[in-house]
């Protein structure tokens, strides 16, 4: 492991005030595991290798092979699966998407995706959300959860950006080390994911990322590290080439000497599904520990079964390509892994078959595992990470008192309740966004839709309720004209490549960073005739919102990607039941050129694969416009409540201000000396300050050491630059309310 040092900066002490008083929304339990779930201790990785060892010793060549391939990707009973060694009693382990609830099954919970959980600021609910994900695979028999990822959103078209935590790769740490503490703290194995440099979707089976070695270890591998730290089960190596040779071929990424080994890892390597380029002989030499799913048919796919005929591992171990010492190192991580979590003993089995999303076929028991903590939860985060990024002063603005709304409108077919047999990933958009489309996505069997959740609301208060739930400009402002209030609700939405490509002509990635249906006309056309219009938009990242400033619009609303609970997690920010505490992840500017960063849609010349130069380096998003003078309309961090809440040193007097009950939040972010070479600044702590009406408290936070390094890829060590650091506290990352050196 990394030396791990702790360094106190001095107390960095901030006081926050809030005056005046609602009271806490008792729609949400202070539930944060649901008592059903299994209570164990995991072994040290000391004593689950000895277990392991004991059993390969034991088997037999082929018990090995079968534990370390895929059955096959259209004969696996969960997304992936090895086969049994059922005479030593081990299971034909089972893998599956996805990082934001099981799919493609029923009776889940559909999950906030990750995006979701970074715009909380919130590591209590990155932890809670990674337990009840946990408790609802443990629930359908599932051994390896395929999450969290943790692929920095590099550019903010980039279309699974929403599966991870943003472009920063501190937010990314800290929510990847939450999230798999709190899947593993239910015995569920997590997988870290996709390792490395998978940034895009166009050309991603095979696109060369070339990253250099500072970029590395400080951006992209930096998740995966803090994964490590928290004793990730698995790490998932990813399609694409890294600095010329495939991720899962790749020794510097996952052999002996490697990125992970180096760090301490002590788990085991998996293919994404097909992403095995080469020779079974090259992979499992290079330190691939599971080939999945098997026969996969894909370009360029060789796998561990052979069936592209590209050798086989069994022939490879015979004829000593592969040592037999390497299959059995093989073997003994995936079973270590399975022993440190107490899977071998009352374990669910699994009870739904992935063949069968609809729940049809003998081998899908149907077994529910939502919950009402789960519930509450989806809707807690739904609600957490929604980023109030305009309230009018003067005008009515948020919160809402529904009983004083007349009339209300309800506009634009982001309302509606989706079709919720889109395929088995949501590849629609034809109704209301509440999470990308992909592997990365979820099963929404149930979602309440902002249309049902706010006509309750307002039905129950005695208003009159007009919708459009269409993106007809014409309609919308039909319906919205002379109301006391029109609330428009458009959206943006990006999911996988691949089987899912092309959605409203999007392939995977966004084509640009506009509305989709033309949700800026939409809100433009209401606003001119609304003067108080309130905006809503879902999106899996940065839109262009040029309409911001426009004097009809008294509030917005960027809900992001809130899962199934979308409806009454709006309504709680809506009407103040909830004091809004989402925090911007990623920075919303008016043209990708401030992010500083493309997505590669050629594939080069000739016809191939393109090479991606990761030439901005450490520079993206706020960085990059910090760097740049670049002024976005919304900075990284950003986003309002009903409360003001204070940042002040102890002596500072308080001030009465408009106010109620809400969580403070503190943003830490690092200035390094100039010889560091660091963007001006950098992420570096959070913390969530929940405070009562008038309440204050004191945060500390604690900069580790490596945590004020840098890479240094001569010595190849984290080493702590000399010369003075700014320390800058706030509420976003320009937002800053005291700074301090050391
Ligand atoms: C990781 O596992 C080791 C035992 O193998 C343990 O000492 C350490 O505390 C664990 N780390 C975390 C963050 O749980
Ligand atoms: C497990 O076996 C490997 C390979 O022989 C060995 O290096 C390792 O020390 C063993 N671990 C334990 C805990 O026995
Ligand atoms: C990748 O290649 C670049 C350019 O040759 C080099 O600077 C860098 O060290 C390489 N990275 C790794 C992890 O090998
Ligand atoms: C599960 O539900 C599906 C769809 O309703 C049904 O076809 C199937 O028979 C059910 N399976 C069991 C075992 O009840
Ligand atoms: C709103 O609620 C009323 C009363 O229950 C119902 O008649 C109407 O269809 C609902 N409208 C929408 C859009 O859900
Ligand atoms: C979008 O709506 C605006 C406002 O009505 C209209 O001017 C524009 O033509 C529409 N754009 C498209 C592409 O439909
Ligand atoms: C604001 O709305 C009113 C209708 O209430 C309209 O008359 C006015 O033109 C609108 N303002 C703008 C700038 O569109
Ligand atoms: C973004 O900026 C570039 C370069 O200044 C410009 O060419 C382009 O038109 C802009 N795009 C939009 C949507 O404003």
């Amino acid at each position: 492991m990394l030396p791990h040092i702790l360094a106190r900066l001095g107390a960095i002490s901030l006081l926050a005030v809030a005056v005046g008083g609602f009271e806490p929304n008792p729609a949400y339990p202070n539930v944060l595991r649901d008592t059903s779930a299994a209570e164990f201790t995991p072994l040290s990785w000391n004593q689950a290798y000895a277990l392991a060892n004991a059993t390969v010793a034991q088997l037999t060549l082929d018990e090995k092979i079968g534990l370390v391939t895929g059955v096959g990707q259209f004969t696996s009973r969960c997304v992936g699966n090895v086969s049994p060694v059922a005479r030593l009693g081990i299971p034909g382990l089972c893998l599956n998407d996805g990082p934001a609830g099981v799919r493609p099954t029923k009776g889940v919970t559909g999950f906030p995706p990750g995006i979701a959980a970074a715009a909380t600021f919130s590591r209590r609910l990155m932890r809670a959300r990674g337990v009840a994900l946990a408790e609802e695979f443990r629930g359908k028999g599932i051994n390896v959860l395929l999450g969290p990822a943790m692929d920095l959103m590099r550019n903010p078209k980039a279309g699974r950006g929403w599966e991870s935590f943003g472009p920063d790769p501190y937010l990314n740490g800290e929510a990847a080390f939450e999230t798999v503490t709190g899947i593993q703290s239910v015995g569920v194995m997590a997988c870290a994911k996709h390792f490395i440099a998978n940034n895009q979707e166009h050309w991603r089976y095979g696109l060369i990322a070339e990253v250099d070695d500072r970029t590395l270890h400080e951006m992209y591998y930096y998740p995966f590290l803090r994964s490590i730290e928290a004793n990730v089960s698995s790490v998932m190596c990813s399609y694409n080439q890294f600095n010329g040779t495939s991720a899962c071929h790749n020794a510097g990424l996952i052999g002996p000497n490697g990125l992970l080994r180096k760090d301490g890892f002590q788990g085991f390597v998996v293919s994404d599904w097909g992403a095995t380029h080469d020779s079974a002989a090259d992979n499992a030499n290079a330190g691939l520990d599971m080939e999945q799913p098997g026969n996969y048919i894909v370009i360029g796919g060789g796998t561990f079964n052979s069936v592209l005929g590209i050798g086989s591992l069994k022939s490879d171990v015979n004829s000593g390509t592969v040592p037999p010492e390497r299959l059995s190192q093989m073997v003994a991580r995936i079973l270590a892994s399975w022993y440190r979590l107490g899977q071998q003993s009352g374990y669910p089995a699994v009870n739904y078959d992935a063949q069968h999303s609809d729940g049809s076929g003998p081998l899908n028991l149907n077994v529910s595992v939502r919950s009402d903590a789960h519930t509450a939860l989806a809707r807690e985060i739904a609600a957490a990470s929604a980023v109030l990024l305009k309230n009018s002063a003067g005008a009515p603005g948020l919160p809402l008192t529904a009983s004083a709304i007349k009339n209300v409108a309800i506009v634009g077919k982001d309302a509606l309740l989706p079709n919720l047999n889109c395929g088995d990933s949501n590849q629609c958009d034809d109704g209301t966004m509440t999470i990308g489309w992909g592997s990365g996505s979820n099963s929404l069997q149930f979602t309440v839709p902002p249309s049902t959740a706010l006509n309750q609301t307002f039905v129950a208060a005695g208003s009159v309720v007009t919708t459009s739930l269409s993106n007809d400009v014409t309609a919308g402002a039909k319906a919205a004209k002379g109301k006391d209030v029109a609330i428009v609700l458009v959206n943006a939405m990006s999911g996988e490549l691949g089987f899912y490509q092309f959605v409203n002509g999007n392939e995977g990635d966004r084509n640009d960073l506009e509305l989709w249906f033309n949700g800026t006309g939409l809100v433009q056309e209401v606003a001119a005739v609304c003067s108080n219009t309130i905006v809503v938009v879902h999106s899996v990242g940065p839109v262009h919102m040029p309409w911001t400033t426009h004097p009809n619009i008294t509030a917005i609303i960027y809900a992001g990607a809130p899962g199934e609970q979308t409806g009454p997690g709006l309504v709680d920010v809506l009407l103040g039941t909830v004091n809004p505490s989402g925090r911007l992840p990623f920075s919303i500017a008016d043209n990708e050129t401030s992010y500083g960063t493309t997505i590669v849609t050629d594939p080069g010349f000739p016809i191939g694969f393109p090479t991606i130069q990761y030439t901005e380096k450490l520079l993206l998003d706020y960085r990059y416009m910090d760097a740049h003078a670049i002024t976005p309309r919304f900075e990284y961090g950003f986003g309002l409540s009903y409360t003001t809440f204070h940042t002040r040193r102890l002596r500072s007097p308080p001030q009465a201000v408009r106010s109620c009950r809400g969580h403070g939040d503190s943003q830490l972010y690092l200035g390094y000396p100039s010889s560091a070479g660091e963007p001006p600044k950098v992420l570096r702590g959070f913390e969530e300050v929940p405070l009562a009406a008038g309440a204050s408290a004191q945060v500390s936070m604690t900069v580790e050491q490596r945590e004020m390094s840098i890479w240094d890829t001569p010595s190849q060590s984290w080493v702590r630059p000399p010369g003075m650091f700014l320390v800058y506290v706030g509420a976003s990352s320009r937002d800053i309310r005291l700074t301090g050196s050391f």
